[in-house]
């Protein structure tokens, strides 16, 4: 979606919520203790809109999205809060329920294209089945309904394609296929979890334009989930960076680039990858480890590796707050831009003990790439 859209869908008033999710918290019980993966998440999403989740590896936006879907089962897995969906309250549905849910209402793009598709059965196969199971829908028109999706999606010659098995295909095609058996039965929600990375990237952009084009085509709405803030900048309507399973800064798209406060997300935006990396490098440009899950530190969770911290930091947990603008929240006590923030900067640096900055990077993003 562009700017422009963007601004006109948010003027226009025709704005009407989809999904709600409040306070949601989801852990695992382990053997070494109770895992926090996901903590008091709270955030809503209208009809048609994206909404990007953004934060390194391990900071629980895979576990959100599966815990809004009501993909985490067993005894092990503690959900709490609420997800209402279309008004309606699904924490508490059982798979059963949430079966009717799960590919006509919502859907999901995974990672990896060859961990989501069935290596030993046709593509064609594989799309048919979503489409009876959900739709009722005869063997004759099922095919026809096929053909046209993988049309859709930008696969050519798609009636032999339905005859062929995943492997046959190159990674981007494979994704293309999941993303036309995720649409197979009209979802109004799209979860897009990390849907580019196990992809070369001259096939990165490719995608991202696909799944944008289907949203709007569509007017689905998509949370899309990356670890590259570069992916979503011209993507999202709004953006939630999330560590240590909170949400550390929440705010419409525009304004998290412009107005951003949380050190983490300066940091976050420093590794945006550059084009002369090559396909599949790890960014360590964030100097430090992200918190433990299981025994999170006493005070903020980013204090080990802020370059602003103080002594407050380390005592106290910072709540989200409210910014200036509408709908923007961060968790800090010495936000960007605020002179306290210059001041302890200062005050680090005189000590000598300011973590280092990550080299600012060109702002890049991958899908230009
Ligand atoms: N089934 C599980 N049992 C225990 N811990 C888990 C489980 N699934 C995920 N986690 C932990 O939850 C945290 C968040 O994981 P995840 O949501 O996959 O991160 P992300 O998608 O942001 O990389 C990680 O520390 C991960 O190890
Ligand atoms: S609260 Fe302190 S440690 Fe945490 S992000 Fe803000 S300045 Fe850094
Ligand atoms: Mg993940």
């Amino acid at each position: 979606m562009t700017a422009l859209e963007t601004d006109a869908t948010a003027s226009s008033g025709a704005r009407s919520t989809l999904l709600e999710v409040t306070d949601l918290s989801t852990s695992f019980r382990t053997e070494r203790g109770l895992v926090h993966a996901v903590d008091g998440v709270t955030f809503t999403l209208d009809r048609g809109r994206t909404l990007g989740v953004v934060g390194e590896s391990g900071s629980g936006k895979t576990v959100l999205s599966r815990s809004i879907m009501g993909l985490l089962g067993g005894k092990n897995v503690i959900r709490e809060g609420s997800v209402r969906y279309e008004g309606t309250e699904i924490i508490d549905y059982s798979a059963k329920q949430m079966s009717s849910v799960w590919g006509a209402e919502m859907s999901m793009v995974f990672q990896d294209p060859m961990t989501s598709l069935n290596p030993v059965m046709k593509i064609g196969k594989q799309i048919t089945e979503s489409l009876h199971r959900h739709l009722d829908v005869e063997k004759d028109e099922a095919r026809k309904t096929a053909v046209a999706l993988l049309r859709s999606v930008g696969i050519p010659a798609p009636e032999q394609r339905l005859d062929e098995y995943p492997h046959q295909l190159s990674g981007g095609m494979r994704q293309r296929v999941t993303i036309a058996i995720a649409l197979a039965c009209g979802p109004k929600l799209l979860f897009a979890d990390e849907p580019t990375t196990a992809l070369d990237v001259t096939v990165q952009a490719q995608i991202l334009d696909l799944l944008e084009a289907q949203q709007r085509d569509r007017h689905m709405a998509m949370i899309l989930v990356t670890h590259d803030l570069g992916v979503v900048r011209t993507r999202a309507d709004e953006i939630i960076v999330m560590y240590g399973g909170k949400v550390v800064e929440q705010a419409p798209t525009r304004t998290l680039f412009t107005e951003k406060k949380m050190p983490y997300t300066e940091a976050l935006l420093h590794s945006i990858p550059r084009l002369d990396m090559p396909s599949h490098t790890r960014l360590d440009a964030i100097p430090g480890r992200p918190p433990n899950l299981i025994d999170p530190p006493r005070g903020c969770n980013f204090a080990p590796r802020c370059r602003y911290v103080q002594a407050r930091c380390l005592e106290e947990r910072p709540p989200l707050v409210a910014g200036d603008s509408p709908g923007h929240f961060y968790r800090c006590f010495f936000p960007i831009g605020s002179p306290e923030n210059t001041e302890a900067l200062a005050r680090n640096q005189a000590a000598g003990t300011a973590v280092a900055a990550p080299a600012p990077r060109p702002t890049v993003s991958t899908e230009e790439s």
